[in-house]
């Protein structure tokens, strides 16, 4: 379907577009949103595969109802498969594939960089429409670079004080992680420096000071530097939300990033508190297929509608 909407790569074949999910914090709903966005596109008839990236605590196969899978990217990164088309393994769900994370103790952090390179640099050729990637949490610079890469970097946040807290850790991680990538692009290290050391005097702190700072000492550099930065993209997502003040959070952690960042946060949508959710982790069903009718299947369609543009 809709093949207008995906890039084609030299020989004319089609690249996934990757959808990665992280945040700043264990539990708040990661995998549940990696894994129901995955099936809400194969059900709309899109080839999809999910991939657990969770290293160390890999359960994306859970939430997508199936077993622990036989081969594992620690099989992929060791070497002792050749390619990561040898460790899809189909789920039940027509047009769902998986990719499955360690099963040892192995470790997002612990990744080197080779191997992640290996991973990030085949991310784009697998076979199908959609690649959908769990992150685990954390701010790791691996974890951070997976992020990066995809099309959509997807964060999950609760509406709470201390999942809040690490959100801005993690935007913030991901704002000094592309600076430090745009640096080298532009090869403006000593301006940087410059503006460091300017900004000592200076009482504003906030990054967006920072770039103003840097656009003061060479205009055109500056100028290059603040169009780069305003190229971060996020999206938000809201989980477990109880009243309107729980979704507005989603709009104040936007204006925010707005103004302290200068980056563009986009707030896709809430998914609403549902007991639905933990019945189908204990049955070991997609809540998408236990409970099609849950208000979080709702929540999960107007989403998927958001990030492919269609309202
Ligand atoms: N909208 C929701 N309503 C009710 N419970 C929820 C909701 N979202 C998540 N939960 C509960 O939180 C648990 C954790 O969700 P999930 O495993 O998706 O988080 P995670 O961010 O992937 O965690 P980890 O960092 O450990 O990988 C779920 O098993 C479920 O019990
Ligand atoms: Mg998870």
């Amino acid at each position: 379907m809709h093949n207008d909407m995906f890039g084609t790569g030299p020989e004319g074949k089609k690249r996934p577009k990757v959808w990665a999910v992280g945040g700043g914090k264990g539990g708040v709903g990661k995998s549940l949103v990696s894994a129901n966005l995955s099936i809400c596109l194969s059900l709309m008839g899109n080839k999809v595969t999910a991939i657990d990236l969770d290293l160390g605590g890999a359960n994306l196969h859970t939430c997508l109802g199936v077993g622990v899978p036989e081969k594992t990217l620690s099989d992929y990164v060791e070497g002792k498969i050749s390619s990561m088309e040898g460790l899809v393994t189909p789920t039940k769900i027509k047009n769902l594939s998986l990719i499955s994370g360690a099963q040892d103790a192995m470790g997002m952090a612990n990744l080197r960089q080779m191997q992640k390179n290996k991973i990030l640099a085949n991310l784009h050729e697998i076979d199908s429409d959609f690649v959908l990637v769990d992150l685990g949490a954390g701010t790791s610079v691996n974890t951070l670079d997976f992020f990066i890469a995809a099309d959509n970097g997807i964060l999950v946040v609760l509406p709470e004080p201390t999942s809040i807290e690490n959100t801005y850790r993690f935007i913030k991680a991901i704002y000094f992680r592309r600076l430090k990538m745009i640096e080298e692009l532009l090869e403006i290290q000593p301006l940087i420096e410059q503006a460091m050391n300017a900004k000592i005097s200076s009482p504003g702190n906030a990054p967006t000071e920072f770039v103003r700072k840097i656009i003061e000492i060479n205009p055109e550099m500056g100028m290059r530097l603040k169009n780069e930065i305003s190229k971060i993209r996020l999206k938000l997502v809201v989980n477990q939300v109880r009243s309107q003040a729980d979704i507005d959070i989603g709009f104040s952690i936007q204006s925010i990033c707005k103004r302290y960042f200068g980056i563009e946060i986009e707030f896709i949508g809430y998914l609403d508190y549902d007991a639905a959710v933990w019945q189908s982790v204990k049955k070991r069903r997609p809540l998408l297929m236990e409970f099609p009718n849950s208000r979080l299947v709702n929540n999960f369609e107007k989403m998927i509608q958001r990030l492919l543009g269609i309202r």
